[in-house]
């Protein structure tokens, strides 16, 4: 029988980029029970499913990193509302949102830093106070569809939404993290211009899940950021990676933001980021900083 302060812990989307590393930290955890369901045995788009799997495990929380992630591939389904962008991002959030209030569930959604346009009109880096973009036009579609979600979530009384962007971890997995694809691309000769006027922050998976930790046994609700401390661009970062990993090689290709955008242009926020200020005393953390990030992932991930 499960001891009384045992948390049982629902979590979605853990054989992907983000939830396949928080797991190893969560599984590590005596007071916590654990389970995983695949997008095959729950499948967060089908409310009955997801029903079924709260009946079948009686979780007291969820946590819920399941998602059409790639911005790209949700562009292309920009205002169709049966895509599996709006599918996954804005219904099985839902889902997961109507179920938890049923029955009394506690819900941690993850979210992203493209809810906010990052636009000249209303620019960032933005707080966990900030309301996020309205307009659908001026964000990427992946953009708008998380921005519903969290819509959806944050209703409920007993759930909060973690916002991150341009994620990295101490292990080397270089495809998609942030950190680890500029130097992956630089080591295989296939670099493209980095842009040296957009301003982003960046998050650090164990800063990540010891940040949900907390707020899971704390049930807090609202919103939060977890984020460097300070804003960077990623020209900057490429560079001070580089010259401590491959300082005989230290080069670096530019280009202004506004070239890129004029084609595409809800794909990156260009005045973005996060403030994590409210996050850190909140929590009672001290997030580190771009530059201790990356030194990080040097020490552990190269
Ligand atoms: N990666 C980033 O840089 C980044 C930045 C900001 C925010 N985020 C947010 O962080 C969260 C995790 O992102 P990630 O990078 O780990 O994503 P990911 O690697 O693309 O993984 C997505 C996960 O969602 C699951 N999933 C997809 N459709 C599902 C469905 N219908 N029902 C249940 N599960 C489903 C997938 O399972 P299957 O493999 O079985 O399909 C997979 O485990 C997302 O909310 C994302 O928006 C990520």
């Amino acid at each position: 029988m499960a001891a009384k302060s045992e948390r049982r812990i629902l979590i979605t989307g853990t054989s992907g980029f983000i939830g396949s590393t928080c797991i190893h930290t969560l599984a590590g955890r005596k007071d916590y029970s654990l389970v995983c369901p695949s997008s095959a045995q729950m499948d967060i788009t089908n409310k009955h499913a997801v029903e079924d799997a709260v009946k079948q495990y009686r979780p007291d929380t969820i946590l819920n990193f399941a998602a059409h992630r790639n911005a790209n591939t949700a562009e292309i389904q920009r205002g169709d509302e049966e895509g599996s962008a709006w599918m996954i991002n804005v219904v099985g959030a839902k889902n997961l949102a109507e179920v938890c209030n049923i029955y009394r569930i506690y819900l941690l959604h993850v979210s992203t830093d493209m809810v906010f346009s990052g636009k000249e009109t209303r620019k960032g880096p933005y707080s966990e106070s900030d309301t996020p973009e309205n307009d659908p036009n001026n964000l990427s579609w992946y953009g708008w569809t998380k921005r519903l979600a969290e819509q959806a979530v944050i209703s409920n009384e007993n759930a909060c939404v973690v916002r991150i962007g341009n994620v990295t971890k101490p292990i080397y997995d270089p495809s998609l993290d942030y950190i680890g694809k500029i130097q992956w691309l630089y080591d295989t000769g296939n670099s493209y211009p980095l842009f040296h006027d957009q301003n982003i922050t960046l998050t650090y998976i164990p800063e990540l899940v010891d940040s949900m930790i907390q707020l899971i046994d704390a049930r807090m609700s609202g919103v939060y950021h977890v984020a460097s401390d300070n804003v960077t661009t990623p020209v900057e970062l490429a560079k001070y990676l580089m010259s401590n990993v491959r300082p005989d090689r230290n080069k670096i290709k530019e280009v202004r933001i506004d070239e890129y955008l004029s084609a595409h242009p809800n794909r990156y926020p260009k005045d973005g980021g996060l403030k994590s200020q409210n996050t850190q005393k909140k929590l009672g953390k001290k997030f580190r900083s771009w530059q201790m990030i990356v030194d990080c992932f040097i020490k552990y991930a190269t």
